[in-house]
């Protein structure tokens, strides 16, 4: 009984070692091969660009379910349980008459008392610098402070994507507030060997 635990013990250990091995050993395979197609293609190993994000109020964006309690309703407020929908332009230029390179589709939940803090998620539909497709984000948002959302995943030439998106008011008066969109993108060595999906009919 001890011998054959004492044996079997061994064996793990030998099993663990090897896959630590082979664990530590395959992105340097990857990461190798992974250089060749760096450039254009969304296959490359990270990609940063930034874009701009125009919301304005009654217009491409809604409070579509009623808060409950907390803060009211202001510039940078909304109450704790306000379901907001979005469907904003993305510019390449904080003017807002600059190129239109995208749209951020989504919705955020405020989710604090003080009426600052949400849950959003959001589809970043994306065509620009000859890469077309889209990012899905999730993450909490602070109105007043910049926001990191963490990369769910992606379509198109984002594809297994993964990273964050930073967003930061730029300008939070009048009708229409601005956000800066910093998305960055990295695509871990695993993705290299992934199929490229279909489009779907
Ligand atoms: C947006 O529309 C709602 C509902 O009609 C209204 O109560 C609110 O004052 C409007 N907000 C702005 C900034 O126009």
């Amino acid at each position: 009984m001890a011998a054959s635990s004492t044996k079997s013990l061994l064996l793990s250990c030998l099993m663990i070692s090897f896959l630590h091995q082979l664990q530590f050993q395959l992105p340097h395979v990857a990461a190798t091969s992974l250089k060749k197609s760096d450039g254009k293609g969304s296959r490359g190993k990270t990609l940063s660009f930034t874009l701009y994000q125009h919301e304005t109020i009654n217009k491409t964006g809604y409070i579509v379910v009623d808060g409950v309690a907390g803060a009211g309703v202001s510039q940078t407020t909304t109450p704790f349980g306000t379901v907001y929908v979005f469907r904003d332009d993305l510019t390449v230029h904080a003017d807002r008459a600059s190129r239109v390179a995208g749209v951020a589709e989504g919705s955020s939940i405020t989710t604090s008392l003080d009426g600052l803090q949400s849950l959003s998620l959001a589809k970043i539909t994306v065509d620009h610098r000859g890469h077309r497709g889209s990012v899905s984000v999730l993450g909490g948002t602070y109105n007043t402070k910049p926001s990191d959302y963490p990369v769910v995943g992606g379509t198109g030439d984002f594809a297994y994507a993964l990273g964050y998106v930073r967003s930061s008011p730029v300008d939070l008066r009048g009708r229409t507030v601005t956000y800066k969109m910093e998305l960055h993108l990295y695509w871990p060595p695993y993705a290299h060997y992934a199929p490229v999906p279909q489009k779907p009919i």
